[in-house]
């Protein structure tokens, strides 16, 4: 109420004596959120630093000296551990020790499941088995799963190399709002539509609840975790929020979590979502790291 009141007073020169400064300041928020976003590690130094400097538009005495203080990346990761140990830890930590599949469908739900229901996009791309034979990997860590496709499809390939791999599945499984709009015969229950329950029902009908954990929460506290637990994986692939921001903080999370020699990759380089900015923050964190971004179909790849 005061807020307001002192607002409609103030005259348009009081206006711009505050705009102006604002704008530097969002600029300068916006130059180093760049910077420290782009920083692969907290331990080292963020690639834009220098040039964050030299565009920084802020006489020394404004708010922006406080800016890098409060840009600092306090989380951590630990060091890795061993891949045999990820599933136990994962199920220890989220799960306290037990398997979410253990008892599965709860009552409430088994009725309004269907055995399988699975439907992706581009989830049975050459790319997965490409990069599977190429890596052999233990861990993938899969950053938008929905109702499972993608990560069916890996756990099959993986199991039909005989490797030993977990499958870690990070999603909200919220889909997204109004998904229901392309998904009309889903169950919704008081404004939920039950995509983890569908998932884990995919998970268990196709017999691959040895391989596959879900981790059910957002992407960024969940690869910020995954970190803080030295949880570390060979394959990463992105496959959540669309939009130029959440491709961007997704793969510069994922990118943390990489073991030496490991692969990043995600969906939608080339179809009709990619300009939503999936392709500008893949080319984006390349540049800024020095990295080389390969097409593999829709996908987009890029070596540690
Ligand atoms: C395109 S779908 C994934 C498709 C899947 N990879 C496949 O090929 O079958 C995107 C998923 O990302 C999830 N998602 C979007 N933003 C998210 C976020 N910030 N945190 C966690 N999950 C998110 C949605 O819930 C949705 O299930
Ligand atoms: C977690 O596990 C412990 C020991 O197995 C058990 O006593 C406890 O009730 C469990 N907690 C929850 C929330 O299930
Ligand atoms: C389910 O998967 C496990 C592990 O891969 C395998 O040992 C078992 O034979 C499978 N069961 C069925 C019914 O396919």
């Amino acid at each position: 109420m005061k807020t307001e009141l002192y607002q409609k007073r103030l005259t348009p020169t009081a206006t711009t004596r505050i705009v102006k400064p604002a704008a530097y300041f969002i600029l300068l928020l916006l130059t180093y959120t760049v910077g420290y976003l782009s920083a692969p590690s907290s331990t080292s130094q963020p690639q834009l630093t220098s040039a964050v400097t030299v565009t920084n538009p802020s006489p020394p005495s404004s708010p922006g000296d406080q800016i890098p203080g409060s840009f600092r990346v306090t989380t951590s990761c630990a060091d890795p551990i061993p891949s045999e140990l990820v599933r136990q830890t994962l199920l220890d930590r989220l799960f306290n020790g037990s398997s979410p599949f253990q008892d599965f469908p709860p009552e409430h739900a088994a009725k309004l499941l269907r055995p399988t229901r699975v439907k992706g996009w581009g989830s049975n791309g050459a790319v997965f088995e490409n990069l599977i034979r190429r890596v052999n990997p233990r861990t993938i860590v899969e950053v938008g799963t929905f109702l499972g496709a993608s990560a069916l499809h890996m756990a099959e390939l993986t199991r039909k190399l005989g490797l030993q791999t977990q499958i870690i599945c990070v999603d909200d499984f919220r889909g997204w709002p109004m998904f229901l709009d392309r998904f009309k015969n889903l169950p919704m229950v008081n404004g939920d539509v039950l995509l983890f329950y569908q998932f884990m029902q995919n998970v268990v009908s196709l017999n691959k609840t040895g391989s596959i954990i879900p981790v059910p929460f957002s992407s960024g506290s969940a690869l910020t975790m995954l970190c803080q637990m030295g949880v570390l994986a060979d394959l990463v692939e992105i496959d959540a929020g669309h939009d130029f921001l959440s491709a961007w903080t997704d793969i510069n999370r994922g990118h943390r979590i990489l073991r030496p020699g490991g692969v990043l990759f995600g969906h939608d380089y080339f179809t009709a979502a990619d300009n939503r900015g999936v392709r500008r923050a893949v080319d984006l964190f390349a540049r800024v790291n020095g990295l080389k971004v390969r097409v593999d179909g829709q996908h987009w790849v890029m070596d540690s």
